[in-house]
């Protein structure tokens, strides 16, 4: 078979990112392996983020670039299958046709599986191939079954779309209704993926805890039939909702070792009147009430959130409300953005937009403050002695990465081990110094760990 190469380029949540690997994987029967030259590419995929306003903006400059090197290589008698797949395309396919019509493939987040038959169709007809449909099957069912490798630490999509209508997002009309795979798919996929040396496994939903599932019913259920798998040690799951925080889910957190204690349960604001101009569902003291029974099943608990600022109607005192709200909770992390208007969104149309400038004074504020929190969260780590997943080699040699139980990224010497031995193993560590972004550790018992086997 002829190789050709493919580069994909990734943007957005995490759901892209397992969505690049899908079509990465149903690419590779073609001949296709990856690049990172888009010189040497006979095929550019962009996969697109619609979230905020910048995101585009990135496509369209990125577009530029690689007009000038798929003509470049046009000169030279070489193809460029150029695609643009995501949620961009989704919302703007048409635009990017009328703005790039050098690009050959616009497909949107629900098509990935017939994208070697728009390859194909590329090369006969010439000319834009278009399918963001919301077609009737669903991708996961006709995509490969059997994944690439994937590393120790990897993410498997169980839920996507979502019903809940925020009124300043555009995922539901990117990724359409709400729907989850069954089990059965999950845990073989799960199982395949542990097979090739995955250890800890996030699952993946744009409202992940809304999951109800065939042969399981709820993320509980699944979470724990995920749990028997040998050889899977840890499990996350993201992005949760709090109207879905379910008991059984909150009970899971207690008993259920290999269930991580992280969770990203964005609460957007801290003003009630903000949080009703966002449709969000629930009120701050909901919240705070959800967090109280988290913490009771499981006292250790770390949360993270999503904040928007300036959102259309938000005044300074719903802004003090989210500090405070902030102070209350002691997030150990958060993503925080100002409000961008989305086309199509209720908010959009909404009276009393922010100024631009008061967003962004409170963005500063709001993220001086979070990261602060952060800083604090880690700091109050060490000292203690916890299970770290081992990655891989640290950036300095003699030194491994890893991921604590609560998401921090870990480094610790190593001097007598191979990093690349140690990687997929779970090993006791010290906390020893605490930045924003990361735990320095010392390994504690290293000797008396016993390898850890990987499910055959
Ligand atoms: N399903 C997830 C979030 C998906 S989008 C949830 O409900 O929490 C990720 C984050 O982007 C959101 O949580 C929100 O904080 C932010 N976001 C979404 N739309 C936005 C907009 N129009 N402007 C600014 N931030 C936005
Ligand atoms: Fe967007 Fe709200 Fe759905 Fe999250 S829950 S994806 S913020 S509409
Ligand atoms: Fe972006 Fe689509 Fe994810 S808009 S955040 S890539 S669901």
């Amino acid at each position: 078979m002829v190789t050709k190469r493919l580069l994909v380029k990734t943007w957005g949540c995490q759901m892209n990112v397992y969505d690049s690997e899908r079509m990465a994987e149903v690419l590779a029967p073609l001949g296709f392996s990856s690049t990172t030259t888009p010189e040497d590419a006979d095929m550019v995929i962009l996969n697109t983020c619609h979230i905020r306003e910048k995101a585009a903006e990135k496509l369209f400059s990125e577009l530029g670039r690689l007009r000038v090197v798929k003509q470049a290589r046009a000169d030279r008698g070489l193809p460029m299958v150029l695609a643009v797949a995501g949620c961009v395309a989704q919302a703007e396919g048409a635009e990017i046709a009328a703005r790039a019509p050098y690009v050959d493939i616009v497909l949107g987040p629900q098509t990935i599986h017939r994208l070697p038959e728009m390859v194909a169709r590329a090369g006969r007809a010439g000319g834009l191939v278009l399918d963001t449909e919301f077609p009737a099957e669903s991708k996961f069912d006709l995509l490969p079954g059997a994944r690439s490798p994937q590393g120790v630490a990897a993410f498997l999509t169980v839920q996507e779309g979502c019903d809940k209508f925020c009124a300043f997002c555009v995922v539901p009309y990117t990724r359409g209704a709400e729907a989850s795979r069954p089990a059965a798919a999950v845990l073989a996929e799960a199982r395949g993926m542990v097979a090739q040396g995955t250890r800890e496994i996030t699952l993946l939903g744009q409202n992940v805890n809304a999951y109800h599932g065939e042969g399981a019913g709820s993320l509980a259920v699944l979470l724990r039939q995920l749990a028997e798998i040998p050889g899977l040690a840890r499990l996350r799951y993201s992005t949760s909702h709090p109207r879905d925080m379910a008991d059984d889910l909150i009970a899971a957190h207690g008993d259920l070792a290999s269930l991580m204690p992280m969770l990203h349960l964005p609460v957007q604001s801290g003003s009630d009147r903000v949080l009703a101009a966002m449709n969000r569902g629930h009120t701050a003291d909901d919240y705070r009430r959800l967090v109280d029974r988290l913490r009771a099943a499981r006292p250790d608990l770390g949360l993270s959130s999503d904040f928007i600022v300036g959102h259309p109607g938000e005044t300074d005192a719903d802004h003090a409300a989210t500090l405070s709200l902030v102070r209350e909770i002691g997030f150990a992390g958060a993503y925080s953005f100002k409000y961008s208007p989305r086309a199509g969104t209720p908010a959009a149309r909404a009276p009393f937009q922010v100024d631009e400038s008061v967003g962004d004074a409170r963005l500063r504020e709001l993220q001086a403050l979070l990261l602060d929190r952060q800083l604090a969260f880690n700091a109050a780590h060490v000292g203690s002695v916890f299970e770290v997943l081992v990655t891989g080699a640290g950036r300095h040699p003699g030194q491994v990465a890893g991921r604590s139980p609560w998401l921090q990224a870990v480094h610790a010497e190593a001097p007598d081990s191979d990093p690349a031995d140690l990687a997929g193993r779970v090993i006791r560590m010290r906390a020893i110094g605490a930045s924003a972004n990361s735990l320095s550790c010392v390994i504690e018992d290293l000797a008396h760990q016993p390898r850890e086997k990987h499910a055959a």
